[in-house]
């Protein structure tokens, strides 16, 4: 039987519990939340904007064309989808991807809170604006602090342009791209020293990286940007 004091058991609890939130109005047109994917342990932590249609559709983060764009920019860092923890700051679809709404985001703030408490990510990955505001709040504008690592309390938030904005505006893709290459000298050089444990956190984050959780492909091709 699974260890329930495990990272790997708490995020499963966690994932339940998401899934089946009633929290704010976006509950009502969805066809399934999406708490998130990865591994229960990870040194890299990517929070996007929210589920779309296809996110919605499959329960699994970035599986659209965004989600594409999203892989083969880890790629070409070297890294795999099963190497960093994917999420939202909403779990859920707003209806035809509008942007969450403010109290929508409140709503799934200790979900966020917790899986951040529980991976215990080194880096944060913040894909867009609504991923900035929610964590680096009046930081500034994404197009101005974009590739630019900010450290707190030995978490290294890393902003950047969010895929889906540069499949919409192809002038974007090369700052992007230029963005993930500003990560991987930041992931070799090292970050931040690791900060003390949080009380809700397991013991050991040193521990090699967990099974997964949802961390196998998603099925067939998607095509929808989101
Ligand atoms: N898919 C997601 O899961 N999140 C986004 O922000 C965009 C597409």
């Amino acid at each position: 039987m699974a260890d329930p004091g495990s990272a790997l058991e708490r995020l499963r609890v966690l994932h339940a519990q998401i899934r089946a939130c009633t929290g704010c109005r976006l509950h009502v047109g969805r066809t399934q939340a999406v708490p998130g994917a990865g591994p229960s342990v990870a040194r890299v932590m990517i929070v996007g904007e929210a589920p779309g249609a296809t996110e919605d559709s499959v329960g699994r983060p970035f599986v659209g064309q965004a989600g594409r764009l999203l892989d083969t920019l880890l790629e070409g860092i070297g890294l795999a989808r099963g190497d960093v923890y994917v999420t939202n700051v909403v779990k859920c679809r707003p209806p035809a991807n509008r942007d969450p709404e403010p109290d929508e985001v409140e709503a799934c703030r200790p979900y966020l809170d917790r899986q951040l408490a529980l991976i215990r990510p080194r880096i944060v990955v913040l894909l867009g604006r609504h991923a900035l505001e929610r964590l680096l709040p009046g930081h500034g504008p994404i197009s101005r602090v974009h590739g630019q690592p900010v450290i707190r309390a030995g978490v290294t938030y890393f902003p950047i342009f969010h895929p889906a904005a540069a499949l919409h505006n192809r002038g974007l893709l090369s700052e992007l791209e230029a963005d993930f290459r500003a990560l991987a000298r930041y992931l070799e050089s090292g970050p931040a020293p690791e900060a003390p444990p949080p009380s809700t956190a397991p013991a050991s984050s040193a521990a090699p990286v967990e099974a997964g959780v949802d961390t196998s492909p998603p099925p067939g091709h998607q095509l929808r940007l989101f």
